[in-house]
């Protein structure tokens, strides 16, 4: 047991030595990395009270089970939040690989709905899901209620309702994730804070085009929507929808819909927002077949600091992206996770923050990501 609280507060002053070196980039003042640095002792506290908490329920940390379900193995971002989750949970935390069971929803909720119905007949002491649709969160949540299994979600926000009813209802469940309303900010202020604001041609209006994410996400309408809001706000220029349309989070899409747009409205497109990286990298590619020249005659703009695109950014061949941080969240799913096997109440949102990522930073933000990613890759 001793063993286990000094592996779990030493990784965690880890990671919190990692977190900073990415704040430290150019979005973040002196004063939040002051209050970053007191943050990471806290860190290591609630750290040690996980563990106390696990050894005062006589539970050891080789008896925790663990059910995870992610809502498709196929998805370039879930796929470094699922291997950095069970890397934490296995090798940082110390619970055995054999009880750590993660599972591919494969985008369907009747499949993940009957994983999780084996995850509760196998008597797993929580689980950590990742729901195909995010609506199906009260019926899950009173599966899991009724077995007396905790949960922890990620990735895909319930809606508000249902996490006030876990609060007024004391439901062992919380939902771990970073609020998609930054994101979105952080997307139309790399556009705004340009010289041109965005105003290629100068006539007062930013002409766009907006690829967005599978709507099971409440991120994909957050980031639409607070991306226009903080461009027009923050730049005084108005802003013109050329076309919107869902590319589902998929690269393959993204690629499709920038290359017809572009043939369809040519250099009337100003600017290119993309709600995640995957499809903003096919959108490049369509961005580069049709000769224009990023930085030059258009912008685009991703979110999740997928290394390839924090390395388009770093090189001046994609305008900004945002680094939607899978380390903290999965590191804080799994330690909520932790906390409900050893019988603590945890919040019922614990929040992640995004960071912004310019070439002022990218170069910071892509040795962390590498970091990870260069890890030999595991069986997970
Ligand atoms: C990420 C996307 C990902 C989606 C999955 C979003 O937060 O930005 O890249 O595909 O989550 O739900």
């Amino acid at each position: 047991m001793r063993l286990f609280k000094k592996v779990l507060a030493v990784s965690v002053a880890s990671m919190c030595a990692l977190s900073l070196a990415a704040c430290g980039g150019g979005s973040k003042t002196a004063e939040t990395t002051a209050a970053a640095s007191s943050e990471s002792k806290d860190e290591s506290k609630a750290a040690e009270s996980v563990s106390e908490a696990v050894a005062a329920t006589g539970k050891d940390v080789k008896d925790i089970k663990v059910g995870i379900s992610i809502y498709k193995f196929d998805d370039n971002f879930m796929t470094l939040y699922r291997n950095e989750l069970v890397r934490y949970l296995t090798e940082d935390i110390g619970i055995p690989k054999e009880n750590v069971m993660v599972q591919d929803g494969k985008n369907d909720q009747a499949e993940q709905t009957n994983q999780i119905n084996n995850f509760i007949a196998t008597k797993v002491d929580v689980m950590i899901l990742n729901l195909v649709q995010s609506s199906s969160a009260p019926t899950v949540t009173d599966l899991a209620k009724e077995a007396g299994i905790p949960v922890v979600y990620i990735n895909r926000e319930p809606d508000e309702a249902e996490e006030s009813r876990w609060a007024a209802d004391g439901i062992s469940a919380t939902y771990v994730g970073a609020d998609a309303r930054q994101s979105g900010t952080f997307q139309g202020e790399e556009i705004a804070e340009l010289e041109n604001k965005g105003d290629i041609n100068g006539d007062g209006t930013v002409k766009y085009i907006m690829i967005q994410g599978d709507p099971e996400n409440i991120d994909a309408q957050y980031r639409t929507e607070y991306s226009v809001k903080a461009l027009t706000e923050k730049s005084g220029l108005k802003a013109e929808q050329l076309l919107i349309q869902r590319g589902d989070w998929d690269q393959a899409k993204g690629q499709q819909i920038a290359q017809d747009a572009l043939t369809q409205y040519g250099n009337d497109i100003e600017v290119i927002f993309c709600n995640n990286d995957a499809m903003a990298l096919g959108a490049l590619q369509a961005i580069n077949a049709a000769g224009r020249k990023v930085g030059e005659d258009i912008y685009i703009v991703g979110v999740d600091a997928l290394a390839e695109a924090v390395q388009n950014v770093s090189e001046g061949k994609m305008t900004g992206t945002v680094f939607n941080d899978f380390i903290s969240q999965a590191q804080a799913a799994a330690k909520a996770a932790v906390s409900f096997a050893g019988g603590e109440k945890v919040d019922t949102k614990i929040p992640v923050d995004y960071v912004k990522v310019t070439k002022d930073n990218a170069a910071e933000i892509l040795e962390l990501s590498l970091i990870h990613i260069s890890e030999p890759t595991r069986p997970y």
